[in-house]
Order: C-alpha cells, then sequence, then structure tokens
C-alpha cells in the first residue's frame, strides 16, 4: 500500500485493489462506497472519518445488548487472557450448551459449529442422514446462509439459485414452495423424498415479508404426517423474538432448530440444536447404518471458548426478556413515527414489522398488516433504496439491508426522534430528487 487511506473513499478504493469489489459480504457493497467502521458503542457506531451513526444493523443483528457491552467485553477479555482457543473441550461449552437447553425446550441436544451458514448446512446433512431422504422443502425467499443447499429460491419468486457454481444436482433437490399451509401440504404430500422442511421462523429477510404463525404449524403437521423433519431457522429470532425465541410465542416445536448471532454472544459461531434422538446422528457412540457416528462433522473453531464465555453472558442478560422488551419498544416508536412520516409527506408506504425490527415499504399494495407474495415485499426500487441509505448516512443513520432496521438494548427515545428527523430530512431530498415520482 502507497499511501495510507485516511477517508471512506480513500478505503474502499485499497480494499478493490486487494478484495472483489473491495468487500467480504454480498450486502456491503456501496457506491459510490461503503463507510468503514472504526469503533462503536451502544447504539452508536464511528466511521474512518470520525463520523457517528445510529445503528440499526448492530452486527447483522447479533449486538442485541448495544454493541460493546461492558459484560461482554468484560467477559471477552477475562477468556483471552485465560485461554482462546485449544481446539480441545472446555468447561464453558457445557455451561453454554445448558443455558440453551434451558431457555428452548425444544432443544435436548446441541453441536456448535461456526456460523448461521453452517449451522443450517449441518441440520441439513442431519435430517437426510435420520430419514434417509434427499430433498429439502424450503419457503420462497427465506434465507438460511449461502451454502449451495438452499441457494435455490433465496431471491424472491425466482425458483432458481441465486449464484452460479451451484451443481444442478443439488438444485434439482430444493424444492420451494410458497410461505403458507396449502403449498407447504401440496410441495410434501408431492414427495415422499423430502427430507426437511427449513422455514426462517420470521418469515422472510427477518420478517421483511411477514408470515403467519400457521405457516410453522403448517410445517410441524405435514413432517409429522410425512416422516420429514422440521428444522426451524431462528438465527435472528433466537432469543430475540423472546428468551425462547419465536417458537416459544408460536407454541410451535421443531424437530431441529439453528441459531447464531445473539446464540453466541455476538461473536463468530453458530449453533444447531434439536431433539436427541435426531441429534444422535451426531454422536460416534451411537451406530446408524453401519456408521459411527452417522454424520461426520468436525471443525477448528465449534464451540469456541471466546464464543461461550460471551454468549453465557448474553444469554444471562436475555433470559428474563427485558433488553428484548425494550428494543421492541424502541422498534414500535420506529415503525409508528416513520409511516405517519409517509402520511405527513405524501409518501405512499409503510413502516411495519415485528419484534425489534421494522422494514420500508413503498407503495400502494401492502399496508403492513395482508399478505403479499414475496417478490411485491422484496422486489423494491434498488435506486431509490440506495439514495435514501446515502441520505441516512449523510443525517447519521445507518440501516441494515437498505430497507430495514433492527434496535438493541441500547437503543434510546432520543435516538428515535433523532432518527424521525433524518428521515424526514431524507424523504424530503428524494422527493426533490424525484424518487417518489
Ligand atoms: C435467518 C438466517 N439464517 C442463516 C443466516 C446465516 O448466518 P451466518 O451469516 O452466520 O452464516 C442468516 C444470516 O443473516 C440469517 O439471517
Amino acid at each position: 500500500m502507497k499511501d495510507h487511506p485516511t477517508t471512506n473513499a480513500e478505503y474502499f478504493d485499497a480494499a478493490r485493489a486487494v478484495m472483489p469489489g473491495g468487500i467480504n459480504h454480498r450486502y456491503r457493497w456501496k457506491l459510490p462506497h461503503p463507510i468503514y467502521v472504526d469503533r462503536a458503542e451502544g447504539a452508536y457506531k464511528w466511521d474512518i472519518e470520525g463520523r457517528c451513526y445510529i445503528d440499526y444493523k448492530m452486527g447483522s443483528a447479533s449486538q442485541i445488548l448495544g454493541h460493546c457491552h461492558p459484560d461482554i467485553v468484560a467477559a471477552l477479555r477475562e477468556q483471552a487472557g485465560r485461554l482462546l482457543l485449544a481446539a480441545d473441550c472446555h468447561s464453558l461449552e457445557v455451561d453454554w450448551a445448558q443455558k440453551i437447553c434451558d431457555m428452548i425446550p425444544s432443544i435436548e441436544h446441541v453441536r456448535f459449529v461456526a456460523s448461521g451458514t453452517e449451522a443450517s448446512m449441518l441440520a441439513l446433512r442431519v435430517a437426510r442422514a435420520f430419514t434417509g431422504r434427499d430433498k429439502i422443502l424450503r419457503v420462497d425467499a427465506h434465507y438460511h446462509g449461502w451454502h449451495d443447499h438452499t441457494m435455490r429460491g433465496t431471491v424472491a419468486g425466482s425458483n432458481k439459485a441465486a449464484s452460479l457454481g451451484v451443481p444442478q444436482a443439488i438444485e434439482d433437490l430444493t424444492l420451494v414452495c410458497a410461505a403458507n399451509r396449502p403449498a407447504i401440504d401440496a410441495a410434501v404430500d408431492g414427495d415422499p423424498d423430502i427430507a426437511a422442511i427449513i422455514v426462517e421462523a420470521s418469515g422472510a429477510s427477518f420478517g421483511s415479508v411477514p408470515m403467519a404463525e400457521d405457516v410453522l404449524h403448517a410445517a410441524r403437521e405435514a413432517a409429522d404426517r410425512t416422516g420429514a423433519l422440521f428444522i426451524l431457522d431462528e438465527v435472528i429470532t433466537g432469543f430475540r423474538w423472546s428468551p425462547g425465541g419465536r417458537q416459544q410465542l408460536v407454541e410451535v416445536t421443531p424437530d431441529m432448530t439453528t441459531l447464531a448471532k445473539v446464540a453466541t454472544g455476538g461473536m463468530p459461531g453458530g449453533v444447531l440444536g434439536g431433539r436427541r434422538d435426531v441429534m444422535a446422528m451426531l454422536d460416534p457412540a451411537v451406530e446408524t447404518r453401519g456408521l459411527k457416528p452417522a454424520v461426520l462433522h468436525q471443525g477448528t473453531f465449534n464451540g469456541a471458548p471466546i464464543c461461550a464465555a460471551t454468549a453465557c453472558v448474553m444469554l444471562d442478560h436475555l433470559v428474563d426478556g427485558a433488553p428484548q422488551a425494550h428494543a421492541d419498544n424502541i422498534a414500535a416508536a420506529l415503525r409508528e413515527g416513520i409511516t405517519s412520516l409517509m402520511q405527513t409527506k405524501d409518501i405512499d408506504g409503510v413502516c411495519y414489522g415485528d419484534s425489534s425490527t421494522w422494514h420500508l415499504y413503498f407503495g400502494e399494495e401492502f399496508d403492513g398488516t395482508h399478505e403479499v407474495p414475496a417478490a411485491v415485499l422484496r422486489g423494491f426500487n434498488p435506486g431509490r433504496a440506495a439514495a435514501l441509505g446515502r441520505a441516512l448516512n449523510a443525517r447519521g443513520v445507518d440501516l441494515m439491508s437498505a430497507m430495514s432496521g433492527v434496535t438493541s438494548a441500547a437503543h434510546t427515545m432520543q435516538d428515535v426522534d433523532e432518527t424521525l428527523s433524518a428521515f424526514g430530512a431524507a424523504f424530503d431530498v428524494l422527493k426533490e430528487d424525484g424518487h417518489f415520482d
């Protein structure tokens, strides 16, 4: 590197010289450049130029207590001085697993992995091993990580893989259905080779496509009827929607649950949990069809001590539901405030969402209450979304995934007021520039 960069724009130039697109995650790519975040505390983060943002991304929904919560940082410091990684068994992974089993009763046994993507990959392999079947039923636009097995159907309404490089043979094993009972029933009843039905607990993209509770019951019943397994993806909702995740609120019992983000204390990692007999596929003492264990699973960083240490602290904070309730109230105030701003400014649309999330919709087809296809809600105008993101960034607010936000226990009503001021000014700019014509 010749001259050390000092601005966001300079860092993006330098980044593009050494990384494809200058990024390490598809959605971090922004023009004219992303912001380069230097530090964060509570509800705020600061970029490399010293600009402060009220953060509604919150580490892709992983930092529910707020950035750098003192107890999380203390746990991390303590653990870092004791044991970073031996890649051996350690006592904290046992404490961590016990806490998860206590908070989510459908989880009897836990296996730690290194990300949410890995959790769903492992869940699908376990389901295939347990049932002896090959196919997976997934719901249109639901996200389960970036691996091959659920790539088909990631983009709403597409019914194909959202990436080159996914073997056709794998794509053919992935069936996609709409998020409703008749679609689930038709798919499972029409194919005896379905090993698992996997569903994102909130509805697609952390609830940006709201999903009726009945879909979760339908998946449970369809699995019971056909011998498939029901995998609930609670990577976002786990411990956030309630101490027991969305499954506690909806009173549904999946066979396996995937977790990450909050579940790993806001540190890199993931969790697969589920029924004891299903998880026994991973037990080296149990032989199934000639293999011990039936499912091979390894991973250097599985259950890493630094994740276990922070996760234990995180879960202790979340067990009574108070931080989640606070984050929910903040999100509700934002949803109400932004929707009423749209009305005042004569913009068709709504700010809607569940729990501690909020999503923007511009248009007339959806009012936040009735169901519309995922393709309508996810088919937003990218130029307008990017312009809104830039206008909000310029006023000290940063969103998640272009049209959404998540809140934390650290956000305050004053943050809500400041965010609404930023939205008011941003809407004016977008109107002047013809984005709502
Ligand atoms: C519902 C859901 N499942 C799975 C994943 C993948 O998790 P990770 O990014 O840790 O691989 C995500 C990530 O955002 C997610 O939102």
